[in-house]
């Protein structure tokens, strides 16, 4: 979600970046496009203007005397009359196309001169009129040459009567006189015009910037609403989510804390109940273990009383039997203190000899695995080999072990039974291994038998716990583990840690 957010203000970002790119360009085209447009104009504006030149130059000849070019060949030969006249009418012309000059030059040696020419309203006014055969002396080299060239000429050049735009045309007379018609409009007048057209482009330029920074501004407030409406829409979604997830972490904690503890209780049950089974298997041990002494104890107090009804017992004879029968006591007081220490959890981690551990148990269960014609050796063991931990549960560990190899030869029928006891020191690692030759365990079930309740034992016998307890107790209160292989003749069961 939070990247939802930042994905949104990216997006954000791009689309003004996008907008103002966008902006940008339609400012810059809108300017090359001025730029193009007002030199296409120009370039019109320049061929509609000499269009226009050319043709009043074209009707110059209507408006004066048909020979008069061939009459006008010296300085003398038309009078100011007639020159008046032809003032006159070139200036109506003038007028009416709408050009400054109207003229008429002919060449004399290397010299421009004026035949005939129009006058500006001013100019008649203040009859200032250009004179018959008047000396051009501003003439330029190019128009000295125009009648040689015999070629429209276009020029923009300065004289005394100001900058002009002029077309040049030469013509010939039918006797073969040569003159040239101009016809001007001042510079003034054109650039006039192009100065509306820029005014106007000017204008219309910052129409368009005033528009599209309008555009922008709008485009900017809209998506900037959108986008913070859209980030408000998705802020609540993430408030809500994040209360629910608030809420199911909270029932998932809750629901963790639940099963934990469950299971804690379930492990206690669990030890509890493998305890007790251990306890009944105990308890026949102590039955065992106390029936030699018990019937020595017997047997001596039958042997005193029969001495004592025949009269014949002696001092010392009681003496020794109550020294005998003492002694028994001992044993049997002795077997129910290390049935009271077994039983005894000590609950606290202390350094401890491995063999004490298997001696304690063997005291315990010796006499009845003995019973069951089962020879249990104890192998390759350091005596002083010391571990830390706690020696009850390691006890429960090897009690389990060693009552599941007697419980599977008991179900045997086989000679030489025996449980091999080994403890070794691999790698700083210490290895306790029981191996009987019990027949071990059938490949089928053997990934089964670490598994809680897993017993193949009748109802009342097992409860399939003891193996599930043990590995338990190694891998929790010991960091190591428990593990089984099985051997040519029975079970391997190896504990490490
Ligand atoms: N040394 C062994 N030889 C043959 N089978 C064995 C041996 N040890 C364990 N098993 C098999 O593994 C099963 C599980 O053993 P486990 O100690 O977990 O339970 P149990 O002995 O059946 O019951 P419990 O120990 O709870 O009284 C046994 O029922 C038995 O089939
Ligand atoms: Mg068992």
């Amino acid at each position: 979600m939070y990247k939802m957010i930042k994905n949104l203000r990216n997006s954000y970002k791009l689309t003004n970046k996008i907008a103002s790119i966008f902006l940008l360009v339609v400012f810059f085209s809108s300017i090359i496009n001025s730029y193009i447009s007002y030199f296409t104009n120009k370039t019109i504006l320049y061929k509609s203007i000499d269009k226009k030149l050319e043709s009043a130059v074209l009707t110059t000849n209507l408006f004066l005397d048909k020979k008069f070019h061939d009459r006008a060949i010296s300085k003398e030969s038309i009078s100011k009359d007639e020159n008046l006249i032809n003032t006159l009418n070139l200036s109506e012309l003038a007028n009416s196309v709408g050009v400054e000059y109207i003229y008429t030059m002919v060449q004399r040696d290397d010299k421009i001169y004026f035949t005939s020419s129009s006058a500006t309203k001013k100019e008649l006014k203040n009859n200032e009129i250009t004179d018959y055969f008047e000396y051009y002396g501003e003439a330029t080299p190019l128009l000295k040459n125009l009648l040689k060239n015999n070629k429209t000429m276009y020029e923009e050049s300065t004289d005394r009567w100001g900058t002009f735009r002029t077309v040049f045309i030469p013509f010939s007379t039918k006797n073969g006189n040569k003159y040239i018609v101009g016809a001007d409009v001042k510079i003034d007048y054109i650039q006039n015009i192009l100065n509306k057209y820029i005014q106007k482009i000017f204008i219309t330029q910052i129409l368009i910037i005033f528009l599209l920074i309008i555009l922008g501004y709008f485009f900017m407030k809209i998506t900037k609403k959108e986008f913070s409406e859209l980030k408000e829409q998705l802020e609540t979604e993430i408030d809500i989510k994040t209360q629910e997830l608030e809420t199911l972490n909270n029932s998932i904690e809750k629901k963790v804390e639940e099963e934990l503890k469950k299971s804690v209780e379930k492990e206690a049950q669990l030890i509890q109940q493998s305890k007790l089974a251990q306890m009944g298997d105990m308890l026949s041990m102590i039955a065992h273990q106390w029936r030699q002494p018990l019937n020595a104890i017997s047997a001596s107090a039958i042997n005193i009383s029969l001495l004592s009804s025949m009269k014949t017992l002696e001092d010392s004879k009681l003496q020794d039997s109550s020294e005998f029968i003492q002694n028994q006591c001992q044993k049997m007081s002795e077997i129910i203190d290390t049935f009271m220490n077994f039983v005894k959890p000590s609950k606290e981690s202390k350094k401890f000899k491995v063999i004490h551990s298997i001696n304690e148990i063997l005291t315990l269960m010796g006499t009845q695995l003995n019973n069951k014609n089962i020879e249990v050796s104890v192998t390759e063991i350091d005596k002083n080999l010391e571990v830390v931990g706690q020696e009850d549960l390691l006890e429960q560990v090897i009690v389990n072990l060693l009552s599941n190899s007697g419980d599977a030869l008991d179900e045997l029928n086989i000679e030489n039974k025996f449980i091999n006891i080994s403890v070794e020191l691999i790698n700083e690692m210490v290895s306790i291994k029981i191996e009987d030759n019990g027949g071990g365990i059938p490949k089928e079930i053997s990934d089964k038998i670490f598994n809680p309740y897993f017993t193949t034992k009748e109802q009342g016998k097992g409860t399939g716990i003891g193996l599930y307890m043990s590995r338990d107790i190694m891998k929790k209160s010991f960091n190591g583990d428990l593990k089984y292989s099985d051997t040519d003749v029975g079970s391997n069961f190896e504990i490490v840690f």
